[in-house]
């Protein structure tokens, strides 16, 4: 008997792609980020990097966060976080735009920079920037030793383990866990949270990793669905607050693999243009979980069905009313409305690739793309 099985196929653990296999790698994932940090039991986040440097970060006046690409749609994500439970004002940029702007920059600012691969030559020398102007630099970077968890001043590292596939997956969940921890730390530190409130959520964050392989489990009929819109040319991704970010993030996960044109939007942005884009032909896909704007993502959902275009829904488990208006829906398991992006995100992923591999694209290398892009 001969052995043909090659070091990639043995990499890729039995599954047929890196990026199913990162996908599915997710709840362990998250689950590595926030061991030895989240100790819920005794009330505790622990985070060295965020310990030593307490002072800064409470005495900031805001909170700049860098990024591109999956990792700026994660800092999209914190930004919500960070105001919402930390109530510490945030901007969120293109690491691009941000080192060629002229940004007002002083030493009472922290810049956080978020990168998968720490290597991205615009994050990189947004943090240079930064820090000859005097602001405090926090990485959270998941490559350990990269160029930027060497070039900033403190930082959280990403658990993710190896990430193969070029469309970003789990480096994008767990940088969103790092980031809560961050936002949960600082809250409690500035008083702004009751300790009941706070414990809440650190029991919530410890059930994530149980709510994703439960949202993975939508798998088999994902692949339904995929297959009844794997033709389109357009699709429309909507979502609102803390899922706004999520919907962008759809959006770009289907450009990336399967070539399909997608926009993300805020679901209220919807009636100032992409509203004349729908019709039949149209898939939009809404997120609309039971926390946060619910009603008024039930009324964009309304305004797209009047003009027939084809809604497939993320919702909360158990959800009825949303169902009776969309042509499909998938379920993911109920959570706090901080948190829902963590779970949200899984069908979009697992949609993106079931597409692709559909139409035939290379999944794991998709035309164009650099999983790491060193150069301007
Ligand atoms: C490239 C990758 C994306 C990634 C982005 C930022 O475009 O294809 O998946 O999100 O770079 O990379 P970083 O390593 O800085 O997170």
């Amino acid at each position: 008997l001969e052995l043909q099985m090659n070091l990639e196929e043995i990499e890729k653990g039995g599954y047929d792609h890196f990026m199913l296999k990162e996908i599915y790698e997710q709840p362990r994932a998250i689950k590595d980020t926030y061991r030895g940090r989240l100790l819920a039991d005794q009330g505790l986040i622990r985070m060295a990097g965020i310990d030593l440097n307490m002072e800064k970060f409470l005495n900031a006046n805001r909170i700049i966060i860098v990024a591109c690409g999956t990792s700026w749609h994660a800092g999209l994500v914190a930004e919500y976080i960070f105001e919402d439970l930390a109530r510490i004002p945030v901007e969120v940029e293109y690491a691009s735009e941000f080192r060629y702007r002229n940004p007002v920059i002083t030493d009472k600012d922290v810049l956080i920079a978020i990168s998968q691969s720490g290597e991205t030559a615009d994050t990189l020398a947004a943090i240079k920037l930064a820090k000859d102007r005097g602001a405090f630099v926090f990485g959270v970077c998941n490559v350990v030793g990269s160029s930027i968890a060497r070039e900033t001043d403190a930082g959280a590292y990403t658990h993710a383990g190896p990430e193969i596939g070029v469309a970003s997956t789990k480096a994008f969940t767990t940088q969103i866990t790092v980031l809560t921890l961050m936002a949960l730390k600082l809250a409690k530190a500035k008083g702004v949270f009751s300790e009941t409130k706070y414990r809440e959520y650190l029991t919530e964050l410890e059930n994530i990793p149980s709510k994703v392989e439960k949202s993975l489990e939508s798998n088999t009929l994902i692949e339904i669905i995929a297959d009844v819109y794997k033709d389109s040319t357009n699709c429309l991704y909507l979502g609102r607050g803390y899922n706004f970010p999520v919907a962008l993030e759809g959006a770009l996960k289907l450009k990336e693999i399967s070539y399909i044109h997608a926009e993300g939007y805020p679901a209220a942005e919807m009636k100032h243009g992409p509203i004349a884009l729908i019709d039949e032909h149209m898939p939009v896909f809404v997120i609309a979980t039971k926390k946060g704007h619910y009603e008024k993502v039930v009324s964009n959902i309304q305004e797209i069905k009047s003009r027939k275009g084809k809604i497939i829904a993320i919702v909360t488990e158990g959800d009825e009313q949303v169902k009776e208006l969309a042509d499909h829906v998938i379920e993911v398991p109920e959570t706090l409305e901080s948190l829902t992006p963590l779970l949200t995100t899984i069908p979009l992923q697992l949609l993106s690739y079931h597409i692709a591999v559909m139409r035939g694209c290379n999944v794991d290398q998709p035309r164009n793309l650099a999983k790491s892009v060193t150069v301007e």
